[in-house]
């Protein structure tokens, strides 16, 4: 089975494994992190045709014919997404949680480029951090949000 992913094709050979391991163990993609596999942390998020999907849940075969962005599909080159910069900017501790943030908070402002603190606050709320860092994910996103509507 062949997927879409950050915009390339690449040939599975596993459709019927979850989507996270494919992406990490056939693909390489190792971004996407793994934690509680019962689709309650958030960390292994991915978007699928631009919505948020946690890939412990979803067999990779879910995705075809659907584009797969993973955190290692953000960046245009050297150019980072605003969510990304946001987050540089406000850093986090341990970062295991990051990946899932990054692709939520990325979801987040493609459907919603000026969010409310409400808003940002139910987008992140998905996703847990273990380390507590929930004032800097706020923060993260919503500078992102700035970011992302002064153009970078
Ligand atoms: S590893 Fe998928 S939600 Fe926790
Ligand atoms: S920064 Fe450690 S889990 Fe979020």
């Amino acid at each position: 089975m062949q997927l879409t992913v950050n915009g390339q094709r690449r040939e599975v050979t596993h459709p019927d494994e979850m989507l996270v391991w494919v992406l990490r163990d056939e693909l390489g993609l190792t971004g996407t992190h793994y934690g509680c596999g019962i689709g309650a942390c958030g960390s292994c998020t991915v978007l699928i045709g631009g919505q948020v999907t946690r890939a412990c849940l979803t067999p990779a075969s879910a995705a075809a014919g659907r584009e797969v962005t993973t955190v290692e599909g953000l960046a245009r080159g050297e150019r980072l997404h605003p969510v990304q910069q946001g987050f540089l900017e406000n850093p986090l501790q341990c970062g295991w949680c990051l990946p899932g943030h990054l692709m939520s908070a990325a979801a987040l402002l493609e459907r919603t480029p000026d969010p409310t603190p409400a808003q940002i606050e139910e987008a992140a709320g998905i996703n847990l951090c273990r380390c507590g860092g929930y004032n800097s994910i706020r923060r993260a996103v919503a500078r992102a949000a700035e970011l992302k509507r002064e153009g970078l």
